[in-house]
C-alpha cells in the first residue's frame, strides 16, 4: 500500500512511525513532514491548501490511502477533494469536521443525541447587551468559548463578573479571536479531571485507543497560559474499565450516530475531549482528528496494524481485530523554546538528537534540518517519549526525564511533572 501524511508535526511523526511498521506498507510519503518523518518516509514539499496539488500527487503516485493529521485541512475539506477524485482517507468531510470548527454545532448534536456536557447559551456579537445581562446574573467561575476554530486558545475561563465583561470586549469588540470569536458559547464550569479518548471509526461502528491525559497548561501542577498540550501519557488510570463502557455507550457512540442521521457521516478519530466529574464523564469538546501530544503516547501502545485499523474504517468497515492494547504504558515530555506560547525565538541547534535507547522515542514537531544540523523552528519542538512493556508509569516517567536531560538547545523548557497525576491511583 502506498500511503501519504498530512502535516508536520509531533502527531504525524507518530502516525508516520506506526503506519511505518506495517507489513502492508509499500510507500510512506508525508507532506510536508519533518526531519523526523523524514527518517522513515519521503518527504514532499507539496502546498497543502492546494487541494488539486495533493489529488494530483495522489493519482500519480498511486496512493492507496491518505491520512489527515491537523484539523485545518479537514475543516477546509481535504478529504472532500480527495473523496471526489476516489482517493480513500482517513479523515472527516468537512461538514462532519464541523465537530470540532463550530462549537455550536458540536453542543447541537451533543443536545440531540443525549450526551452529558456543560450547560450552555449561545450568544452571537450582535447580543452584545443580552450577553452582560446573561453573564451579571451567572454563577462563577463561567467558561467562554468562540464558536470557531482559535488554535486551542479560544476559552476563558472567567472567575467573576468584570473579567467576563473583559472577556465579551475581547471576542465582540476587540475581535481577539477575528471572525471565530463572532458567535461565542457561555457554559457551565465543570469540576473534575480531564481525559482524551481517541474513537477509530468507520462512520458506525469504531474502536478505542488506551485513554491518554494531556497537559495543557505551561507550567506546573497546570499553572499559567494554555498551550498545544506541554505532555501526556497513558494509559490513563483515570479511566477505569467500567468508566471506558460508559464513555463508549453513552457519549461515542450516539455521537457517531447522530452525526450519521443528520447527513455528517464521520469517518476517522473523533476524539473526546472529556471532564470527568463526579456525575460521571461529560464532554468539554470533540475533536476531528487524533490530539497531539496524546497520539505520540497512545500508538506505541498499539500492538497490531495500525495501518490496517485506518484502511479499514476509511473503506467503511473497522477490523476492530487489526489491534489490541500492548499491556504497556507511554510518557512524552515536550521541550518547547523558551517564551512559548508567546513569542519565542527559533534557529537554535538541537544536541543530543543521536540518543539511542530502545524505550525512547524522539518526535520531532518544530525542527529544521539547515546544512545537516537539526534546528529549532517552532513552539513545541520535540515529544520525548518513553514507551515500556509494563503498566509502571513510575517507570515510564523516570526513562523519559532520564532521556530529555541528555539533549539541549538554546532556552529549551519543559514541564516537570508530567504525569504526575496518574500516581494517586497507585
Ligand atoms: P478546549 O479548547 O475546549 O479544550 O478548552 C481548553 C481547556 O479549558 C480545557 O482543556 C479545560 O481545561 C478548560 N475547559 C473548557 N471547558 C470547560 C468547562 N466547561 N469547565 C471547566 N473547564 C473547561
Ligand atoms: N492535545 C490537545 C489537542 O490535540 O487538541
Amino acid at each position: 500500500m502506498n500511503v501519504l501524511v498530512i502535516g508536520s508535526g509531533g502527531r504525524e511523526h507518530a502516525i508516520a512511525l506506526a503506519i511505518s511498521k506495517s507489513k502492508k506498507l509499500k510507500k510512506l510519503y508525508c507532506a510536508p513532514g519533518n526531519p523526523g518523518t523524514k527518517n522513515i518516509a519521503q518527504n514532499i514539499s507539496l502546498n497543502i491548501s492546494n487541494h488539486k496539488d495533493v489529488v494530483e500527487f495522489c493519482k500519480s503516485n498511486n496512493i492507496n490511502l491518505v491520512v489527515i493529521g491537523p484539523e485545518q485541512p479537514l475543516v477546509d475539506g481535504l478529504s472532500d477533494s480527495l473523496r471526489e477524485n476516489s482517493i480513500l482517507v482517513f479523515g472527516p468531510s468537512s461538514n462532519a469536521a464541523r465537530i470540532e470548527s463550530s462549537k455550536s454545532f458540536a453542543k447541537e448534536i451533543m443536545v440531540n443525541a443525549d450526551v452529558p456536557t456543560a450547560a450552555y447559551q449561545e450568544f452571537s456579537a450582535d447580543q452584545f447587551d443580552d450577553t452582560i445581562n446573561y453573564l451579571r446574573e451567572s454563577k462563577y467561575p463561567i467558561v467562554l468559548k468562540a464558536d470557531g476554530l482559535a488554535a486551542g486558545k479560544g476559552v476563558i475561563i472567567c472567575e467573576d463578573f468584570p473579567e467576563a465583561e473583559k472577556a465579551v470586549k475581547d471576542f465582540f469588540v476587540n475581535k481577539i479571536f477575528g471572525s471565530s470569536g463572532d458567535k461565542i458559547i457561555i457554559e457551565e464550569f465543570l469540576k473534575g479531571e480531564e481525559a482524551s479518548v481517541f474513537a477509530i471509526t468507520d462512520g458506525e461502528d469504531f474502536v478505542c485507543l488506551s485513554p491518554a491525559q494531556d497537559h495543557k497548561r505551561i507550567g506546573d501542577n497546570d499553572t499559567g497560559k494554555n498551550t498545544g498540550g506541554m505532555g501526556a501519557y497513558a494509559p490513563a488510570p483515570l479511566i477505569t474499565e467500567e468508566l471506558q463502557q460508559k464513555i463508549e455507550k453513552g457519549i461515542i457512540a450516539p455521537t457517531l450516530n447522530e452525526l450519521k442521521r443528520t447527513g455528517n457521516e464521520f469517518i476517522g478519530c473523533l476524539y473526546a475531549g472529556l471532564m470527568i466529574t463526579e456525575s460521571g464523564p461529560k464532554v468539554i469538546e470533540f475533536n476531528c482528528r487524533l490530539g497531539d501530544p496524546e497520539t505520540q503516547v497512545v500508538l506505541p501502545l498499539i500492538e497490531g496494524d495500525f495501518l490496517e485499523l485506518i484502511y479499514s474504517a476509511a473503506k467503511g468497515k473497522v477490523d476492530k481485530n487489526s489491534i489490541k492494547y500492548s499491556g504497556g504504558c507511554s510518557v512524552c515530555v515536550v521541550a518547547s523554546s523558551a517564551g512559548y506560547p508567546d513569542k519565542y525565538e527559533k534557529g537554535f541547534e538541537i544536541n543530543g538528537l543521536d540518543l539511542t535507547d530502545e524505550n525512547i522515542i524522539i518526535y520531532h514537531a518544530g525542527t529544521i534540518e539547515k546544512n545537516g544540523k537539526i534546528l529549532t523552528n517552532g513552539g513545541r519542538v520535540l515529544g520525548v517519549t518513553s514507551v515500556i512493556n509494563s503498566n509502571d508509569l513510575i517507570t515510564a516517567k523516570r526513562i523519559a526525564y532520564m532521556a530529555i536531560e541528555k539533549i539541549s538547545f538554546k532556552g529549551m523548557y519543559y514541564r516537570k511533572d508530567i504525569s504526575d497525576k496518574a500516581f494517586k491511583f497507585n
